[in-house]
């Protein structure tokens, strides 16, 4: 019989800590820990946040950049490189959808990892650098997110590369920009000392290390105002889909009309390569 208490994940309970999970307040059988590793695999596989809007498009760009993280020796040549790069930068300026995309692409990895063979065994995990000030520490923040705990008068980065020595794991890391130097020094000791740690990060400015491929992500499509498409055409234009969806949610009754037509081409245009821009214009609307 296993008992198990959702209040009581220490340590112990993330795959990506350690190769044997201990039986915490003795609330599970030790002899059971083949169940117990397939809970914690289903339970603790990605910290992936649930996200509240929709997504639209990228279609293109999420395939592409999955088949950077997992192409093979045996990949074509035509399609990318001849092996999996294990560090991806997702670059463009604030607002360009780079943290989106790389959720997108992190969620598309791990449906897959449910239905087929697993890449990422130990996991898929989302790290935000995005409120530690440039002072603060981005092993500490790892450890934080993979729910490491510090060992005693050892550096948070050693501890670190220690843990994810033997696992297979995606990390994004997300808003590297203001940590660049800390970045670039941590991502070369895990990519050279853990051979299966794969880094997703998305940055406003490239890291700039050796084998990194930089990905930047292009703006959305837009139209050109000046061109009378049908409005049917129209809403096929990814930049325009997201504005209407996006202006439903605030004004529950908007439509793309012939007399609004042209703002809304103009805006989307304007707006597509900072999608943050076009969502602020619709709040204010
Ligand atoms: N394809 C998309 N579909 C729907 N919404 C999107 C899409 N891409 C981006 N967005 C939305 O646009 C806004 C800006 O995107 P995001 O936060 O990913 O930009 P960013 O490039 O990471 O910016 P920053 O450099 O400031 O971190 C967010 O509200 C995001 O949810
Ligand atoms: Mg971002």
């Amino acid at each position: 019989m296993i008992l198990y208490s959702s209040t009581n994940i220490t340590e112990s309970a993330c795959p990506a800590t350690s190769g044997s999970f201990s039986a915490g307040d003795g609330w599970i059988d030790a002899e059971e820990d083949w169940v117990w590793t397939i809970i914690l695999h289903i339970m603790f596989s990605n910290n992936l946040p649930l996200q509240l809007t929709s997504f639209i498009g990228r279609e293109r760009e999420i395939a592409w950049v999955k088949r950077l993280l997992t192409s093979s020796d045996s990949f074509a040549p035509e399609h990318g490189p001849s092996s999996s790069p294990r560090l991806v930068t997702l670059t463009g300026t604030g607002g360009t959808g780079k943290t989106r995309l790389a959720m997108e692409v992190a969620q598309a990895l791990q449906d897959s990892e449910d239905t087929s063979e697993s890449i990422f065994p130990d996991g898929i995990w989302f790290i935000t650098l995005a409120a530690l000030a440039p002072s603060g520490s981005v092993a500490q923040a790892l450890m934080t997110a993979l729910d490491l705990r510090e060992v005693p008068g050892q550096p948070p980065a050693e501890t670190l590369v220690d843990r994810l020595r033997t696992k297979r794991i995606l990390l994004l890391i997300d808003n590297c920009e203001h940590l660049i130097f800390q970045c670039v020094q941590l991502f070369e000791a895990l990519l050279q000392a853990c051979p299966g740690v794969v880094i997703l990060a998305t940055s406003r400015a490239a890291l700039n290390m050796l084998g990194e491929v930089i990905y930047p992500v292009p703006p959305m499509d837009i139209v050109n105002p000046d061109e009378q498409l049908p409005l049917t055409n129209l809403v096929q234009c990814k930049s325009v889909r997201l504005f209407n969806d996006r202006a439903i949610r605030v004004h529950p009754h908007f439509a793309i009309t012939d007399q609004n037509v042209r703002a809304v081409t103009q805006i989307t245009r304007y707006s597509s390569f900072v999608l943050g821009h076009l969502i602020c214009i619709i709040v204010v609307m």
